[in-house]
């Protein structure tokens, strides 16, 4: 099992525009420092609002070792908590999701507010202290109707993402949406190839019939590099700022995260077969159907389509070195009735196909990464830009983190 100083040095012999040695998509130790040097250090798509309506609503997650609380408080607000009780350390939620006045746990009934304050404990004694035994809090932000959450003790900025989120995501209106579906698959992949599969379009003509109906499988018209970009992207994001929809290629510094709008194919609105509208009612305060995707990432665990007539968030978690859980979710205009507004296997069907594409891809991608006979293989630069910028952000974030010194990047 590799150790921090044998993944470094794995980084350091890394080639450039390469994809990465067989221990990162296979190692248990290589594993582990993913968990502690990345998911555990930086903000995590965890929920979307609508998970969380009412007061008490709450979603369990376990991200590696931790298991989180996340809940809506009275106040309106979303935190979230380790679920471990400050008793004996019992899990507090044992369901996936669900809805309590107040967080119990189920040993002895110490009793916490949504805020996570230790409410009651029974017989503990004249000198003990209820206000030393909160749920020991979470990092947990709630932005235009998505919720992350960081387990570092000190998480990095989300400000600028914050601001970014807003201007991109916030005119479609996504905390007032409603979920239609919600899907979560496993994948025997390790997460990054999951995450690299989706930062290119080399495959879609081979393997998405359906999202190849609407979805631009040309890099340079869904935007992967800001200096080459079509003049059909070009058109459409003048188009979309023009009309108030924030467009045009914005990231992170690092590309930890990126926002752009771009067009479909043809006259295409959404993700369907015959690319009409799925849902009759616009998100938000999209002036028209025509406007593209809002394609927004945020490593390591998200992608997220925003679309004039739903919403798609995509979150994964890694499960272990090959198994990564997918969970899609769809969200239309709250007063959307099914049957009515949309039809629910038009709404659903391309991106259902294209997650079971993708997760075939995955597999028989970490099957053959499994052999001993890999060896990292040349990207195409012209069509996989995307993930040499991923697998760039990835290795040098690690090598800072294991050596407290960024490193230069591939595509610098
Ligand atoms: S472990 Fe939670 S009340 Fe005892
Ligand atoms: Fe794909």
């Amino acid at each position: 099992m590799l150790r921090d100083a044998d993944v470094l040095s794995l980084l350091l012999q890394r080639q450039p525009r390469h994809s990465l040695a067989r221990a990162f998509y296979t190692d248990p130790g290589l594993f582990q420092v993913d968990l502690e040097r990345i998911w555990y250090r930086d903000w995590l798509m965890t929920a979307v609002s609508a998970e969380l309506p009412k007061t008490g609503n709450y979603v369990t997650r376990q991200i590696g070792d931790y298991s989180v609380i996340v809940v809506r408080g009275a106040d309106g607000i979303a935190r979230a908590f380790h679920n471990s009780c400050r008793h004996r350390g019992s899990r507090i939620c044992s369901a996936a999701k669900g809805s309590n006045p107040k967080l119990v746990c189920p040993y002895h009934q110490w009793t916490y507010e949504l805020d996570g304050c230790l409410l009651w404990a029974r017989e503990m004694g004249d000198d003990f202290d209820a206000s030393k035994h909160g749920l020991k809090p979470v990092h947990c932000e709630e932005v235009a109707g998505l919720i992350m959450i960081c387990l570092a003790e000190t998480p990095p900025d989300f400000a600028p993402f914050r601001a970014e989120a807003e201007a991109y995501a916030g005119p479609h209106g996504l905390k007032d949406l409603k979920i239609a579906h919600q899907s979560t698959i496993t994948e025997q992949g390790n997460w990054k190839l999951v995450m690299e599969n989706n930062r290119e379009c080399y495959h879609c003509a081979g393997s998405h019939p359906s999202l190849c109906r609407t979805f631009p499988e040309d890099p340079k018209v869904f935007g992967t590099n800001p200096a080459e970009q079509a003049p059909v992207l070009r058109d459409h994001i003048a188009k979309c700022e023009a009309a108030g929809l924030p467009s045009k290629f914005s990231a992170a510094g690092d590309a930890q995260w990126r926002f752009i709008r771009i067009p479909f194919l043809g006259s295409a609105a959404s993700y369907t077969l015959d690319g009409k509208p799925a849902v009759s009612k616009r998100v938000g305060r999209v002036p028209f159907d025509d406007a593209g995707s809002c394609l927004a990432y945020h490593y390591p665990s998200s992608w997220n389509h925003f679309l004039s007539d739903q919403g798609l968030v995509f979150r994964m978690n890694p499960i272990s070195p090959t198994e990564t859980e997918v969970t899609t979710t769809w969200l239309v205009h709250k007063d959307a009735v099914e049957g009515v507004d949309y039809d629910f296997q038009r709404l659903t069907e391309v991106w259902t196909h294209t997650n079971d594409e993708d997760r075939a891809i995955v597999e028989e991608n970490q099957r053959g990464v499994n052999s001993p006979a890999y060896e990292p293989g040349p990207y195409s630069v012209q069509h996989e830009s995307g993930v040499i910028q991923f697998v760039d952000w990835y290795a040098s974030t690690l090598q800072e983190r294991l050596t407290g010194r960024r490193a230069m990047m591939a595509a610098e």
